[in-house]
């Protein structure tokens, strides 16, 4: 089987994200770690096991991190686009045993876990980069124990969704997407904004998906309905947008990937107008060698294929 760690600041579409690669029959998901980002990191913990115990998967070790970024930066508490509990703010009624979430620290857990499986994981960030960026300065060697590495996160064309120029992962977390970058010593490929914008999805689509007569699909409904009447329906979006969705189907399908780029780039820290952006070296004026693969064209059928298994996840 190939083996997944997720590390994810969860999220509704780290959500889907997660129960796609559940769902995939050649997929195991080793562990997943949580990080401050939408929520913080023992917030998304709590919304983690709620999304295994509606799959019943209990059995998955859950790790919680930091509360902080690398320099400390914390989500404005006006932030709601995953509600102010990354989960719509949708009571439980019958919410899991949260002592399932492990005592170990997130960042441990990595190291361990890329101990334990030498060469085997696949490693998925659909957060900002903080856990991945703290295993680098603790464990340099970490990355070569690693497969490889697929992270939502960044844009290669200057477009940006937290600011004009960019994305939430990255501008929360930059020295820790610049750290990531720079020295994770494995193959890194990064799904963008930009392949995000031009891969959303029809409303039929999302009709089509989460208006299935399965658990999974009426609970992930639910846990949505604020997301798309605040955001979706206020301000009329023409698609539906997928994000960390994209780089669980790169990871364990990697065949959709229909185009990509292999470019040195580093992630701005301290811009005016830019911290968080991506510097993409198309025409390699700095004379460094790639060090990730950016994907710009994906299978968006086949990513509808495969959220449509995990909404039939029992
Ligand atoms: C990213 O930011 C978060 O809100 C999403 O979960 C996704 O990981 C998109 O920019
Ligand atoms: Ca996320």
């Amino acid at each position: 089987k190939q083996l997944l760690v997720i590390d994810t600041d969860a999220g509704l579409d780290d959500a889907q994200a997660i129960l796609m690669a559940l769902a995939a029959p050649h997929v195991e998901v080793v562990g997943i770690t949580t990080v401050s980002g939408n929520v913080n990191s023992k917030q998304v913990s709590k919304n983690v096991l709620r999304l295994l115990k509606a799959v019943n998967k209990l059995e998955i070790p859950v790790y919680t991190s930091s509360e902080r970024t690398i320099t400390g930066w914390q989500k404005p508490d006006d932030y709601n686009y995953h509600g102010y509990d990354g989960f719509g703010d949708v009571p439980d009624d019958d919410p899991p045993d949260f002592n399932l979430i492990q005592s170990k620290h997130g960042v441990q857990a990595l190291i361990d876990l890329s101990k334990q499986y030498p060469g085997k994981i696949t490693l998925v960030a659909l957060g900002p980069l903080t856990n991945l960026s703290l295993v680098i300065r603790l464990d340099p060697t970490f990355g070569e124990r690693l497969k490889s590495c697929f992270i939502m996160g960044g844009n290669y064309k200057g477009e940006g969704n937290i600011t004009p120029s960019a994305e939430f992962n990255f501008y929360t977390d930059p020295e820790a997407a610049h750290i990531v970058l720079s020295d994770l010593g494995c193959p890194i490929t990064l799904v963008c904004w930009e392949l995000c914008l031009e891969h959303s999805f029809p409303w039929t689509w999302h009709k089509e998906l989460f208006d299935l007569d399965t658990d999974i699909a009426k609970f992930m409904k639910n846990l949505e309905k604020n997301t798309i009447e605040n955001f979706y329906q206020k301000q009329n979006f023409e698609n539906y947008e997928l994000a960390d969705q994209l780089a669980v189907a790169a990871a364990i399908n990697p065949k959709i990937i229909l185009k990509s780029s292999e470019v040195y780039c580093v992630v701005e820290t301290k811009g005016t107008y830019t911290t968080g952006q991506v510097v993409v070296d198309w025409k390699n004026k700095l004379k460094e060698k790639p060090n990730v693969t950016i994907i710009t064209s994906i299978d968006k059928i086949c990513i509808k294929n495969l959220i449509l298994d995990a909404m039939k996840l029992k």
